[in-house]
């Protein structure tokens, strides 16, 4: 794997925002979204949110998680009376993404894998994450089958509120499902 993994930090969001026009969709994120999802995957002593950096500064991928805590009270479509712990102790995958050329290397794997540990320190004893169903050849729901997620409950439209242009859907209302699942860790 010719990447390095770091950190995300405030530093990386212009980056990051391009990368994720392309890749998710156009404006699928703000600055400020952004801003806040990479201060909400801190805590004083961790950071659960990675990336992966080709040689020359490339952005190869993006691992955008939420460490246990206040994210809970605001994420739409949980169903927290589902899950075996309680909900102030669970991490969030917000988002990864691997741009085309640099997939099926491992890199998501290894960059969850680093978050996963980091969440661990910060007392979470599962992830939830809301899964894309309409992804391309399915890799999101393959990809998290792999890792050890398992179904909770399946959401119709969930990205319908956020306006945004989807890779799938196109310029109008985004219409794709997304399932939320858990992993006990
Ligand atoms: C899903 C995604 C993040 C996986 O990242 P990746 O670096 O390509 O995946 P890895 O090489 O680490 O492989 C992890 C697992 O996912 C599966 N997988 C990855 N890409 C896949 C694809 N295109 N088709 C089928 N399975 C795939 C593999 O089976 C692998 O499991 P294994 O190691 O047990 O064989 C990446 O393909 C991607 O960005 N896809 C489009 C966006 C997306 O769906 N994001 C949502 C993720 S929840």
């Amino acid at each position: 794997m010719s990447v390095e993994l770091k950190e995300i930090g405030l530093t990386d969001i212009e980056k990051i925002l391009k990368f994720s026009d392309k890749w998710i969709g156009t404006n699928y994120f703000t600055a400020k979204e952004l801003e806040e999802i990479i201060k909400l995957g801190k805590t004083a002593q961790v950071n659960t949110s990675f990336k992966a950096e080709s040689i020359d500064g490339k952005l190869a991928g993006i691992r955008l998680s939420l460490a246990p805590g206040e994210w809970v009270n605001s994420m739409r479509g949980l169903s927290t009376d589902l899950w075996n712990v309680d909900s102030s102790k669970v991490g969030y995958f917000k988002s990864l993404f691997i741009s085309d050329e640099f997939q099926k290397q491992g890199i998501g794997k290894a960059l969850s894998n680093l978050s996963i540990e980091n969440l661990k320190k910060a007392g979470a004893k599962a992830i939830i994450c809301h899964s894309w169903l309409e992804s391309p050849s399915n890799s999101s729901q393959r990809y998290l089958l792999s890792m050890g997620f398992s179904a909770v409950k399946t959401h119709k439209e969930f990205w319908s509120e956020v306006d945004y242009h989807c890779i799938k859907c196109g310029p109008s209302k985004c219409l794709c499902t997304a399932v939320e699942m858990i992993k006990y860790i």
